[in-house]
């Protein structure tokens, strides 16, 4: 696994995390129960903290960076799709973050929001708990009602993602060829 210490600021990652040997993981990060964390993923803790709740998954491409100014706290069951970049300050429980997304500095995603996929969320947008934000830059869509089955959706992927972090660490071989 690539995960380094920078200094004396060393990542703390529970022991059902998985971490793909792939992604790199650097410095002054706290990672939660059950999360994923796939290839090619950096999560780097260089200038300040970051830390991602349980049952969270990141996924390929996604880059997680901090700033001195701000902690990216990353709430549980966020899951965070393919080549997003997290700049933001504030991702709450049960978000989802489209393929693409950029949060930029100091923005803020309240729970259970959808930002959809190649969306640009500025600093100074609220994001209102159970909606979606969509387009560039993001704007609300609509409502997330308790039965939307985009709700359920996410969901689902959630816990396949919780899935996966137990099957992985078992099961993940390199094939010689
Ligand atoms: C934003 C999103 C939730 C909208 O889904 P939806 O509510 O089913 O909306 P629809 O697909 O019916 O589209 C409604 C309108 O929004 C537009 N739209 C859809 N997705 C959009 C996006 N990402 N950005 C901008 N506009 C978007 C559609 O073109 C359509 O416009 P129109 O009314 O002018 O025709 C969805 O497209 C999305 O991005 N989901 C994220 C999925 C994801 O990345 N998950 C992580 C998996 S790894």
């Amino acid at each position: 696994m690539t995960i380094y210490a920078l200094g004396n600021k060393e990542p703390e990652i529970a022991s059902s995390a998985f971490i793909h040997p792939q992604a790199s993981v650097i410095g002054d990060v706290k990672i939660g129960k059950r999360v994923f964390i796939a290839p090619m993923v950096s999560i780097r803790g260089d200038r300040g903290p970051i830390v991602i709740g349980d049952e969270t998954n990141v996924q390929d491409g996604v880059v997680i960076h901090s700033d001195p100014r701000l902690t990216p706290r990353i709430g549980k069951r966020v899951n965070i799709g393919h080549n997003a970049s997290i700049h933001s300050e504030e991702i709450c429980d049960n978000a989802a973050i489209g393929m693409g997304a950029v949060l930029m500095l100091g923005s803020k995603v309240s729970e259970g929001v959808l930002i959809g996929n190649c969306a640009l969320l500025h600093n100074k947008t609220e994001t209102e708990p159970y909606t979606v934000y969509a387009g560039v830059p993001a704007k609300k869509m609509r409502e997330l009602g308790p039965n939307d089955p985009a709700r359920k959706a996410i969901d689902i992927y959630v816990d396949s993602y919780v899935g996966n972090a137990e099957f992985y660490p078992n099961n993940l071989r390199i094939v010689d060829r």
